[in-house]
């Protein structure tokens, strides 16, 4: 696909299904997923892959941070417990910032974003669909600690990845002019 045309026509899918990518493709989207810009290649972002058994581990960790919310409501516990299962795949989005004297935090974390937006792209010229969530999950540190991570990681976001079930949604048209000025 032509890559000018692949990141026009990205549009992000609420409902994904099967078939998710084979082990070969999501090899070539991290590969992907790593050339995103990273000040002096500090490597701040990594990636946990969820499918199968995995989804429903990720569904119970999200249960059991529901529970330790106080005076949570059952359906916001169902609605946290489900949400793995919106896409046979996740990608979590981890972060690791480093100490460094000219690289503060916020570009190791925008380097990660710029990794994420590799993938949908990548995904996207695969044929398959994705949609970057966050929501009380992410930025989470009882989630993070349940996955291991350690005190330096944070995870970003989900990347919610398939094929997209039923037809893309419309693109809307933006008037350049909204958004650019020129000096
Ligand atoms: C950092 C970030 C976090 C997001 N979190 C959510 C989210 O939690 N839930 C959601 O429905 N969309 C979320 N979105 C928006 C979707 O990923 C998507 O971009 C949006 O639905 C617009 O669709 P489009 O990508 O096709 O333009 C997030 C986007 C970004 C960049």
């Amino acid at each position: 696909m032509d890559a000018l045309q692949n990141i026009l026509n990205r549009v992000s899918a609420r409902a994904l299904i099967e078939p998710h990518p084979t082990e070969s493709e999501m090899n070539k989207v991290f590969k992907a997923a790593l050339r995103a810009p990273d000040h002096a290649w500090l490597r701040p972002s990594s990636f946990i892959q969820v499918t199968g058994n995995g989804i429903d581990k990720l569904s119970k960790i999200f249960e059991e941070y529901a529970k330790t919310v106080p005076n949570i409501k059952d359906e916001i516990i169902s609605k946290y417990k489900n949400a793995p299962y919106r896409a046979p795949m996740v990608v979590i989005l981890v972060n690791s910032v480093k100490e460094h004297p000219k690289v503060p935090e916020i570009e190791q974390k925008l380097s990660t974003a710029a990794s994420a937006q590799n993938i949908l792209l990548s995904l996207n010229a695969l044929g398959y669909s994705a949609i970057w969530r966050t929501g009380k999950l992410a930025f989470n540190p009882f989630v993070a600690s349940k996955l291991n991570l350690k005190a330096n990681q944070e995870i970003l976001g989900y990347i919610y990845v398939g094929t997209a079930d039923g037809t893309n949604k419309k693109i809307p048209e933006l008037d350049i002019e909204d958004f650019v000025s020129y000096l």
